[in-house]
């Protein structure tokens, strides 16, 4: 028979109730606090369900209270006493145990603790996160990053939950890898047995889940694991988990609907939330045009309203001469910024062509008196009274507009539209809106290099419509690509793909690759595609960005247990790290550092 340990545990701190008044129990777990008060000392308890106060009484036990007396905070202790209710005037109203307290009988101390460099007391502001970094064993456990570690377990448990019933095989595929087609730079791996060659680790596993198709998987998911060597961001960490779909013969409706039901699942199972059932759509283009970009956020109105038409019978060059070569004369509202004066909207223009590459801002002040602009001289009162009736604007608001190439119109009233809503406070708290954005364009001008790239990758399947197009008019061709949007943040990312040798090929040659290229990198791929390759298509959400949302967190390093800094650096462990010159001579790699300063 197994030896019971004294430190067994029987119950968990945050989980005793009144109800459980009178029972003897044990806890295990770190001491958060601890409070003398004359003859008694209070302790709070914290295992990773919560809290609970246990007091050190020595009527008790003179040798538990005695003991307690040298309790820090960290420690790692076992308590065994009876549970009481405590008295009316002592119950603490913010805590879920806050009506008892266990009254200790045994007291073990199982590890002390060094002094933590921070507190762990929920209360306490929270430290410098590179603090929290350094020390992240003792960062996850405060209440917050606890919550945080439980709901994304939650998360991937509704993942696999659906999947699971949705027919979806779980399978792994490897890390070490070669390049894979994402658009991001690759971490690679020297290989010690073939020297001078090397692995790339997937950005994602897009190429291996294609393969599975034609391996017969016909539904195929992976809690899978990507790197990327990119730029960091608040939602951007060089490993991130995707949740990795791939399905045979189906349409992209079928697509659809499982996302769907996944991402209500996951909304349902872990906060109690109600996605809308079904989400809506809208295409690329239309997204571009009413929102200014292809993730708009649906919590808010503010539609954008294209006044090229009008703009273009007015007497100020600089609208004239916009929608003379090509470009428009966009607008969006502010409701209730009319108020607003001169320097306030000098200061917003500004920081507008700060930010964006928009050249002015112009602005309409609709005021019960009459419009006040700048720009009024230039237009008739007809004309200006046509222009504010297609805006919509009420008295009291504020008309925006911008006059330039569609794209720079685009991305500075995008930038103005999400920043005036934080400003005005027209995002409801709480609220979910997701959005479907479909028909990407399959190829970008890429106007640097004077080429086309893949809008998603290469493995798109472009529209029926648009295949003839593909080399006499590239920037037209619509992909069969679709967003999962949510909140004004892109979630997922997904596509028909493509199963045909000869449509591969001709989209490897409008990318630049050229026949001999595309054998070299994905010749396995395409032959592949020769042996009975059924039609299929996939996504794939970023689970982390999901967990941020479910979170409420505003940085993608709070969902991860052991995240990377801006600088792709572990503060705890020092990776990125030097290794020694033997281990390098036996990977074949030297290293030439410049010489130090
Ligand atoms: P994509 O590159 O769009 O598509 O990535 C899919 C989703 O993954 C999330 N994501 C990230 N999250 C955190 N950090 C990052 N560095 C990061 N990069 C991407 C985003 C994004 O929408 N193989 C294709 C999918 C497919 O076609 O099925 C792919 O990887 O939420
Ligand atoms: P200006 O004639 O340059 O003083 O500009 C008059 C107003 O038009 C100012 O409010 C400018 O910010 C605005 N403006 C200038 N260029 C643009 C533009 N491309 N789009 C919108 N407004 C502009």
């Amino acid at each position: 028979m197994a030896t019971l340990q004294a430190w067994q545990r029987t119950h968990w701190c945050g989980d005793v109730r009144k109800g459980d008044v009178g029972g003897e129990m044990t806890f295990n777990g770190w001491v958060r606090r601890r409070r003398d008060h004359g003859g008694l000392i209070f302790v709070d308890l914290a295992d990773r369900t919560g809290l609970c106060q246990v007091v050190f009484d020595p009527s008790e036990s003179a040798e538990a209270h005695e003991a307690a007396g040298g309790l820090r905070s960290e420690y790692v202790v076992s308590v065994s006493g009876v549970l009481v209710a405590r008295s009316e005037e002592t119950i603490n109203p913010n805590l879920a145990t806050g009506e008892v307290e266990l009254r200790v009988r045994r007291l073990e101390v199982l590890n002390p603790s060094e002094t933590p460099p921070f507190s762990l007391v929920e209360e306490d502001a929270a430290a410098d996160e590179l603090i929290r970094l350094r020390y992240r064993y003792l960062d996850l456990r405060t209440p917050r990053m606890q919550q945080n570690l439980r709901l994304r377990h939650r998360a991937a448990q509704a993942v696999r939950a659906y999947l699971d019933r949705q027919g979806f095989w779980e399978v792994e595929t490897p890390i070490l890898f070669r390049q894979t087609p994402e658009g991001a730079r690759d971490y690679l791996v020297p290989s010690r047995v073939n020297p001078g060659h090397f692995y790339a680790l997937p950005q994602s596993p897009q190429i291996m889940k294609q393969l599975l198709m034609v391996a017969g998987v016909e539904r195929y998911y992976q809690l899978a694991r990507c790197l990327r060597d990119e730029d960091l961001r608040r939602d951007r960490q060089p490993e991130h988990t995707q949740i990795d779909m791939e399905m045979a013969f189906v349409t992209r409706e079928d697509i659809l609907n499982v996302t769907e039901g996944l991402f209500r699942a996951i909304w349902r199972d872990t906060i109690g939330y109600e996605l809308p059932d079904p989400f809506p759509r809208m295409t690329h283009a239309e997204a571009i045009d009413r929102y200014g970009t292809d993730k708009p956020d649906l919590r808010y109105g503010m539609e954008l309203t294209d006044l090229s038409d009008l703009a273009a019978q007015c007497e100020f060059r600089v609208f004239t001469s916009a929608v003379q070569t090509g470009g428009q004369v966009k607008a969006l509202v502010a409701p209730g910024g009319a108020q607003w004066g001169r320097m306030e909207m000098d200061r917003m223009t500004e920081e507008l062509q700060r930010e964006t590459r928009a050249k002015g801002l112009a602005w309409i002040a609709v005021l019960a008196e009459g419009p006040k602009s700048p720009i009024a001289k230039f237009f008739s009162e007809e004309l200006m009274s046509t222009l504010l009736q297609r805006t919509g604007a009420q008295a009291g608001d504020m008309v925006l507009m911008v006059a330039d190439r569609p794209d720079v119109v685009a991305e500075a009233l995008d930038r103005l539209r999400r920043k005036l809503a934080l400003r005005l406070n027209l995002i409801p708290e709480g609220a979910f809106a997701p959005l479907w954005v479909l028909d990407f364009p399959m190829f970008a001008r890429n106007a640097d290099e004077g080429r086309w790239d893949a809008e998603h990758h290469p493995f798109c399947m472009p529209h029926p419509d648009d295949i003839d197009l593909i080399e006499s008019d590239p920037g037209k061709v619509r992909a069969q690509a679709y967003d999962v949007v949510v909140n004004g943040d892109e979630l997922g990312s997904g596509s028909i793909r493509i199963h045909r040798r000869d449509i591969q090929q001709r989209i490897f040659s409008m990318l630049g690759i050229t026949p001999e290229q595309a054998e070299e990198r994905f010749g396995f791929l395409l032959k592949a595609f020769e042996y009975g390759t059924p039609p299929h298509g996939g996504i794939a959400p970023g689970f982390d960005r999901i967990v941020m949302w479910l979170c409420g967190e505003p940085n993608i390093r709070e969902v991860m247990a052991f995240p990377k800094t801006q600088t792709a650096q572990c503060l705890m462990s020092g990776a990125p790290s030097m290794v020694d010159e033997r281990l390098l001579r036996d990977l074949h790699v030297r290293v030439d550092l410049p010489p130090q300063e």
